[in-house]
């Protein structure tokens, strides 16, 4: 065993290749779309860290970064309530805006969370998803940018996790018993 995990991981389904490749494919696009915009990359912790650093570097074109923690009320999905666990310091009223998301399931916190986010009038709201889990959704939502497209298995790793752990995996996999 080289590592904690090795025994619990059942397949990889992105190799650090395979993920470089999505991001760099990103990048290119946001590089190419918001050249001159100075867009706001706003960061949803925690699963999105990961992912966000690497595209970042891959623009090249100015941007600036801030993070948001949120959670949803459960049980209260009509009524588009968001919990705020924390907020950005940035204002955003004239910016333009990138949510930054590790994976698009159910979408039913980043609707809201889109929604919050225009309310504070931006110049425009763009979701940036690493991954879409199409199948999952349940909100109306889908997302500008996509890095690639999953089915409805459980992964973990490069930010992904399963009860807070394997966020650190440096490739994407399918847990053992999933
Ligand atoms: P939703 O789109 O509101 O359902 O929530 C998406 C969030 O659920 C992501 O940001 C992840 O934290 C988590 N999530 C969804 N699918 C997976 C998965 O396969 N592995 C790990 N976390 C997941
Ligand atoms: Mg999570």
């Amino acid at each position: 065993m080289i590592n904690e995990w090795d025994n619990e991981i059942g397949s990889v389904l992105f190799s650090e290749e395979d993920i470089r490749k999505m991001v760099e494919k990103v990048g290119k696009q946001l590089s190419r779309d918001y050249a001159g915009r100075n867009p706001l990359l706003v960061v949803v912790l925690k699963g999105s860290m990961i992912f966000a650093a690497d595209l970042m570097r891959s623009l090249t074109i100015h941007c600036e970064v801030d993070f948001m923690i949120v959670s949803s009320y459960a049980g209260k999905e009509s009524t588009g309530i968001i919990n705020v666990v924390q907020d950005l310091s940035t204002d955003i009223a004239g910016r333009d805006v990138i949510i930054v998301e590790d994976i698009l399931d159910s979408g039913k916190t980043l609707h809201k969370l889109k929604a919050l986010l225009e309310s504070r009038e931006p110049s425009s709201v763009k979701i940036c998803t690493l991954l879409d889990k199409p199948t999952g959704r349940k909100a109306d939502i889908s997302a500008d940018y996509v890095g690639g497209i999953v089915g409805d298995e459980f992964i973990v790793g490069y930010g992904l996790d399963y009860d807070q752990k394997y966020r650190n995996l440096p490739y994407i996999g399918v847990m053992r018993n999933s």
